[in-house]
């Protein structure tokens, strides 16, 4: 009998990140609600599944009263945190594009974002510069190269990136990125899975590389101590991460993180803890998970 394999880890292996795709499935699952109910509505998110994701997608779609059922039960509030921190970076990326000075926008770990597409009229043509792994980076190019009706055209430069191995500064500048320019930047889903070296040094290459009054927009992780039982699910369940090959590897406290994003001259300006999250965002009684946040800071 063959035993099935759990995936190589992500930075060692030739495979696309599976957790670009579970975000990309919560974005498609959303789909299923009225759009007035939705938290953020991706059209683009079902074109970039997987065929396992789209396994996975029929059977939610049929149940969908239990999902939502489900999904309001407080150990559920992954996947709403993962909503609602996409709508936090949109509200902040289309406030940022409406300030003519704002002339790029930077997307780290970009996984399936379609922010290039579904801004495409607030940006008028200012570029996306998408950073992300070559496997995915690949993946996500060959799809939008094969549906050319659906991706209609922003100025879009892929970067092809680890960030833990490679200079992020050189692969920016070879690829057109404006040094020195007002930029947004997103960096979403991503922290938790570096390590904290790759986390400092890339936020020190956009203090370096980000003209004034430039925005971060992004979400960290962090470890909840205490021995109740919802908080031993939440470490254990952050643990299991690294069964499909991508552990968590970074957090840190929301009363730390000020202080890291300073040294690199970032000042945070709007800082979202998971009840906040949820009351500005979530719909359906939803909860967000407690051990994420997001924040957007001014350079
Ligand atoms: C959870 S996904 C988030 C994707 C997307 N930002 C979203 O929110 O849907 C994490 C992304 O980070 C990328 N990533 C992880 N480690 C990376 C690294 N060392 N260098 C570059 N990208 C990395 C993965 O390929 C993946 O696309």
């Amino acid at each position: 009998m063959r035993v099935p394999q759990l995936p190589a880890e992500l930075h060692t292996s030739e495979r696309p990140s599976s957790t670009a795709q579970w975000t990309t499935l919560g974005r498609a699952l959303e789909l299923e609600r009225p759009r007035g109910r939705r938290i953020v509505s991706d059209e683009y998110a079902p074109v970039f599944l997987s065929p396992l994701s789209r396994t996975v997608l029929a059977p939610l779609r049929l149940s969908i009263p239990l999902v939502q059922l489900a999904e309001r039960h407080p150990l559920a509030g992954v996947s709403a945190s993962a909503l609602c921190r996409h709508r936090f970076i949109d509200e902040h990326l289309r406030a940022a594009l409406a300030d003519a000075e704002v002339a790029q926008v930077l997307i780290l770990g970009a996984g399936y974002d379609s922010r290039a597409y579904r801004f495409a009229d607030e940006l008028a043509g200012r570029p996306v510069h998408e950073v992300d792994l070559p496997p995915l980076s690949r993946r996500k190019a060959q799809i939008v190269a094969e549906h050319p009706a659906c991706f209609i055209g922003n100025a879009i430069t892929r970067v092809e990136i680890d960030f833990r191995t490679e200079s992020l500064a050189d692969r920016l500048t070879q690829s057109g990125f404006v040094v020195g320019a007002r930029t947004f930047v997103v960096w979403e889903g991503v922290s938790m899975y570096l390590t904290r070296a790759a986390v400092t040094d890339t936020l020190g290459t956009l203090g370096g590389l980000c003209g004034a009054g430039s925005t971060v927009a992004m979400d960290f992780w962090y470890r909840l101590d205490g021995m109740a039982p919802g908080r031993q699910v939440r470490r254990l369940g952050a643990r299991a991460i690294a069964l499909i090959g991508e552990p968590v590897t970074f957090g840190v406290a929301p009363t730390d993180v000020a202080a890291l994003l300073r040294v690199h001259g970032f000042e945070v300006f709007d800082l979202v803890r998971s009840h906040e999250l949820a009351a500005r965002y979530s719909t359906g009684g939803r909860p967000c998970e407690e051990s994420i946040y997001v924040l957007a800071a001014r350079h």
